[in-house]
């Protein structure tokens, strides 16, 4: 070593120990204050810091100053601007006896005014980039509205699509996932999570709501321990590796025990196994639920069950400000066990720079915003730069697209005027008319360069009951009363007068959404039959595909010329999609959840066991392991997406036919760019443990790149590989590799790879 590098470790070494020394003291520093703090607090005090509760007919205003300033409440969500959250402050900070600050939360999922794509779109960017812009920027409008906390990031893995809230996480994969996870949570924090545009990450739903049984919305999980470890848990951990401050439990059980009443999850896991320092909050009403879960008899065991186990603070239900003194007072809970809550919720106060400045967020009342709902507040050109990279083009024969900005184009669709439909499912406080709808997008783009015809086709649902179901608070679903034949007229005369059919189609953003679950994954409504007799025309027919969860698309897929999956593309979605449509941005998504067939083949997801009698393309089916109605497999697999240029891949090289532990191995491919297009796409790197003490995946991601490459180019990609990509849990849950073979796998998708095997010694 030479003596710069020398002193530079020394140098090193030095900063760290300051570093360390430094976060000591602010520890110390933090935990005094607290402990002074709480020394101060009568004991309504403190339960009072662990009540979260919404604003709302229940508790209006004036009711809300009054609790707060008696000190019994800790923090609100769902008040969304400096002039509602300031004068709830001000009656903690200047009516309230110990002045403790309040916090304000929201659900800030995929943007705040600037909405971006849904979550299951960002994922399908695989672009950590862009996926870090819309988190930065939905902090920075967040708390520019006076928000102090997100219920975000979800990181819930969703393996069956019939689960609506498959569109608020990022797909099926435990390797993109928590990627994401840490990506979207260090958006959030900023800089410091104490800073003025930092929103305090408070990762969900802990745990494993995803997998709730038949994607029934709040059903039981139950798992085995190896699965959850390996798969079901590392997003939530990886997200708060990188700085959460907080985890919201899951309204699930976890193998028979709600996880709002689960100790083992909550104590053994996620504090002594994990470490984690900072605040659980329940879900919306869960501790009560637990009563209808069936372990506790009334609100009083279901406090008492919540509380013990480990939740901080309670969402929206009274039951631990009328339960819990008795509780004590009958010595049936401790005194330590509300002391801890409060400690934690205190700490993420503190954490957020409450204490230093209550005002830190919502600023003086002369700096408000004229206008909190103007469009110049918005960050227009990000959501669309994020938005196109979303956009997952599904098939594209005879090179339909792109488009030419010439002719007639009909547009057929109730979706490609929806305004509301661009928000997707948890908009935060996105206004429907700052959307701009795929009408308007391709208007737009053609200026008067091509004419453009609209018929409305078929409404998104026509079945009543559906329609009273999603239009129970708000009217999601417009429906034209016209018989439905009438619009497929419509449509078709509309198709015959035009060069090309652009056919959006899919789901309400109702449909894909907490409480939504679904027994089929067809097109609602009469869409199919919309499609048929477009395709009838004989016109060539794109469909413009807006959902969020993977739909059963056979059908369409023979039907339509081209498909571009659009999800719900957030505020600037119709400009961005007629930015992929007339080619002004080459498509590079790629899904991260499988599309199936069929309802009956769920769940498809890729990173699936093996069994003893696999099913092997090419060869008949007899006595192995598929469905004998059904192709095998997905109709469109994980990681798949098409470009207008065309990729291709070359064998893969490896550095070595061994790894040694503590080494590194490196895997290597060319990638071309053949086609006549600049473009990006995404090389996925997989792996499979051959022989392994435990039967292991047939593949799974262990890395990925996004390339982009000019029109002719090739370039080398390489990965490396260490002993640490090789883990997993074993039957006892320890976390190690096993020597033996193993077969890296590469490709632009999860199926088609190039496949080369290596040996850990
Ligand atoms: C959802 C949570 C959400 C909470 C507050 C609940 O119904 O399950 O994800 O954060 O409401 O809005």
């Amino acid at each position: 070593m030479n003596k710069l590098c020398l002193l530079g470790l020394v140098v090193g070494l030095a900063s760290q120990s300051v570093m360390a020394e430094t976060n000591a003291t602010l520890l110390h520093n933090k935990n005094a204050f607290i402990a002074n703090l709480m020394k101060q607090m009568t004991l309504d005090e403190k339960i009072g810091q662990l009540r979260l509760i919404s604003i709302g007919p229940e508790m209006p205003q004036p009711q809300i100053l009054k609790e707060i300033a008696a000190g019994r409440i800790g923090g609100t969500f769902n008040s969304i601007t400096r002039s509602e959250n300031r004068p709830l402050q001000d009656a903690a900070v200047a009516h309230s006896r110990l002045k403790i600050p309040m916090f304000f939360a929201y659900d800030v999922i995929h943007g705040q005014r600037t909405i971006f794509p849904i979550s299951l779109g960002l994922a399908a960017s695989w672009d950590m980039d862009a996926i870090g812009l819309a988190g930065r920027i939905s902090a920075i409008e967040a708390t520019a509205d006076s928000l102090d906390m997100t219920f975000a990031p979800m990181v819930d893995i969703s393996r069956d699509p019939r689960w609506g809230r498959s569109s608020e996480g990022f797909g099926e994969d435990t390797y993109l996932v928590s990627r994401i996870a840490k990506v979207m949570t260090n958006s959030f924090n900023g800089q410091h999570p104490g800073g003025a545009d930092s929103l305090m990450p408070i990762v969900k739903h802990f745990a494993l709501y995803g997998a709730v049984e038949g994607g029934k919305d709040y059903n039981s999980v139950d798992m085995s321990p190896t699965r959850m470890y390996q798969d079901y848990l590392p997003p939530y951990r990886a997200s708060l590796d990188a700085g959460a401050g907080g985890v919201m439990i899951a309204l699930n059980a976890v193998n028979g025990v709600p996880a709002t009443a689960n100790t083992w999850l909550l104590k053994d896991l996620l504090r002594k196994e994990w470490g984690f320092k900072g605040v659980t909050i329940s879900d919306h009403g869960a501790i009560k639920e637990l009563i209808r879960h069936g372990v506790a008899r009334d609100d009083r065991e279901a406090a008492k069950l919540a509380i013990k186990a480990g939740v901080d603070m309670s969402m929206n239900d009274k039951v631990y400000g009328e339960q819990l003194p008795a509780l004590l007072k009958d010595g049936e809970i401790a005194q330590q066990d509300i002391d801890n809550a409060v400690r934690e919720v205190l700490g993420a106060k503190y954490d957020m720079g409450l204490f230093a400045d209550p005002y830190r967020r919502i600023g003086a009342a002369a700096q408000d915003p004229q206008d909190t709902y103007a469009d110049s507040l918005l960050h227009r050109p990000q959501a669309r730069e994020v938005a196109r990279k979303t956009l997952v083009l599904l098939k594209n024969d005879n090179q339909t697209l792109p488009l030419k900005k010439q002719g007639t184009i009909a547009v057929v669709g109730a979706l490609a005027k929806s305004h509301l439909d661009m928000l997707g499912s948890w908009s935060a406080a996105g206004v429907p008319n700052q959307t701009v709808t795929v009408f308007e997008g391709l208007t737009n783009a053609v200026g008067n360069k091509a004419k453009l015809i609209y018929a409305r086709g078929a409404n998104v649902s026509d079945d009543p009951k559906i329609l009273e179901y999603l239009n129970f608070m708000i009217t999601e679903v417009e429906v034209d009363p016209r018989p439905a034949q009438e619009m497929i007229d419509e449509a078709v005369k509309a198709a015959q007068q035009a060069d090309v059919v652009v056919a959006v189609v899919g789901e309400s953003r109702g449909m894909s959404h907490e409480s939504a679950s679904r027994t089929t994954l067809n097109l609602p409504g009469r869409q199919r039959d919309l499609i048929a007799a477009l395709k009838a025309t004989g016109k060539p027919l794109v469909l413009v595909l807006m959902n969020g969860r993977p739909l059963t698309l056979v059908k369409e897929q023979q039907q339509a010329d081209a498909m571009l999956e659009t999800w719900f593309p957030g505020t600037e979605g119709g400009n961005a999609v007629a930015d992929v449509l007339f080619g002004d941005y080459n498509p590079s998504g790629k899904l991260a959840m499988s599309f199936p067939r069929s309802i009956g083949q769920l769940p498809v997801y890729y990173a699936h066991f093996g069994t003893g009698r696999p099913y092997v393309p090419g060869k008949p089916g007899n006595y192995t392991s598929q469905y004998f109605e059904e192709t095998n497999g997905p109709l469109f697999p994980f990681g798949f997406g098409l470009s207008y240029t065309q990729f291709s891949l070359s064998d893969v090289t490896l550095s070595n036919d061994t790894l040694k532990r503590g080494g590194k191995l490196t895997a290597s491919v060319t990638l071309k760019n053949s086609g006549k297009y600049d473009g990006e796409t995404v090389v996925q790197l997989y792996l499979h443990d051959v022989a392994a003490s435990i039967s292991r995946p047939v593949k799974e991601l262990k890395n990925f790149q996004k390339v982009m490459l000019k029109a002719g180019e090739e370039k080398v990609i390489t990965f490396t590989l260490s002993e640490d990509d090789l883990k997993f849990y074993n039957s006892q849950l320890k976390y190690a590799a096993e020597p033996g073979v193993f077969d890296v796998m590469i490709g632009l998708d999860s199926q088609d790879v190039k496949q080369q095997s290596f040996s850990l010694l």
